[in-house]
């Protein structure tokens, strides 16, 4: 199957803001996408200004070579580093392999699309969806044995542990009920398929809500990914890191998808605005897609974009703080 078209959320907001601020007199510009994926808003940097030079992370194997083939084609590979990797490794790689754009000031924007992409869900085999019948795998690494699959998570975890993961990443009410259930029946044999655990999730709610909108299973199978890809830890370590990359002027923006990502999204951007480092958020509220963004991808409609730009100094909070003590 060949890497399915992803529509890129949010891409001229993001690109308007990553490129708003480019000087003439400079030579090059730097742009990180963390979640390469499709490539939508890399390409888009790319095409924005021949001087962008691009270093892009995915850890999934088909974007990967998708990504690399259409580097060839548009005969890239001079302004474009495509990186096998989880992006939690993003400031060790810059540190070890490019410290060329430290020493030009670092970068002048660093963007993260978060989540998985529409190909995740499309390519069955994956596990990532219960529309079809496949073994519940659920890495975006999926060449990575060192990780858990969402089959050996529902299989070995305790209920407790079960319980919590659906509970706090996927805000299931059902939580409880969907733990001891799994719990009983891996005890009478493993549960191995997306369509076995979506039965048994079918079952754990009432009747009356079981056709009610969404699919029961899919607050589940979002926390089962999450976990499985350590998505919120992998996000906190990189925000931890990412401030002293960015040039003076430079902006971070980011896309989430859910309300846990959005959350930590905030809360990073306070600390680095309360921190050492001299930034603001240019987002007080998240930019969101328009509504004919929506109706022409029905994804984007959870979509939130926020964006910090690191500054030269700190405004003062008194204006008249020159005149103390005069
Ligand atoms: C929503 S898609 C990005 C789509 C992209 N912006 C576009 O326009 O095509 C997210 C991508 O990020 C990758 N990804 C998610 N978390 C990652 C991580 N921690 N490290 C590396 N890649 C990651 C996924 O494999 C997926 O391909």
């Amino acid at each position: 199957m060949t890497y399915t078209q992803h529509y890129s959320v949010l891409k001229k907001e993001c690109i308007e803001t990553l490129t708003e601020v480019q000087e003439e007199s400079r030579d090059k510009f730097f742009y990180a996408d963390l979640t390469f994926g499709g490539g939508g808003h890399s390409f888009a940097l790319f095409h924005q200004n021949v001087k962008n030079q691009l270093v892009c992370f995915d850890q999934d194997p088909d974007a990967l070579n998708n990504g690399r083939n259409r580097i060839e084609k548009e005969n890239a590979s001079s302004r474009i580093d495509l990186v096998d990797s989880n992006f939690r490794n993003f400031p060790t790689y810059i540190k070890e392999k490019r410290q060329d754009i430290i020493e030009q000031g670092g970068f002048d924007g660093i963007l993260l699309d978060l989540g998985v992409s529409s190909h995740h869900f499309d390519k069955g085999e994956r596990g990532f969806s219960f529309r079809s019948d496949a073994v519940l795998d659920m890495r975006m690494d999926v060449d990575n044995d060192d990780i858990m699959t969402a089959e050996y998570i529902v299989n070995n975890y305790s209920e407790i542990q079960l319980e919590k993961i659906l509970r706090e990443y996927g805000e299931e009410k059902f939580a409880r009920r969907i733990a001891e259930r799994i719990v009983e029946q891996r005890a009478v044999e493993p549960i191995k398929t997306t369509k076995q655990l979506e039965d048994l999730i079918f079952h754990c709610y009432p009747k009356k809500m079981r056709y009610d909108g969404i699919n029961p299973a899919t607050k589940s199978f979002q926390a089962l990914r999450i976990e499985v890809n350590q998505e919120l830890q992998v996000l906190e370590e990189l925000l931890d890191q990412v401030l002293p990359l960015l040039r003076v002027g430079g902006r971070l923006a980011i896309i989430s998808f859910h309300s846990l990502e959005d959350r930590i999204t905030k809360v990073a951007f306070k600390n680095m605005t309360d921190g050492s480092i001299p930034c603001e958020q240019l987002t007080k509220k998240p930019i969101v897609p328009t509504k004919e963004e929506i109706l022409e991808n029905s994804r984007s409609r959870s979509a939130k974009l926020r964006i910090l730009e690191r500054i030269e100094r700190k405004k003062s909070k008194n204006k008249y703080e020159h005149l103390k003590g005069n």
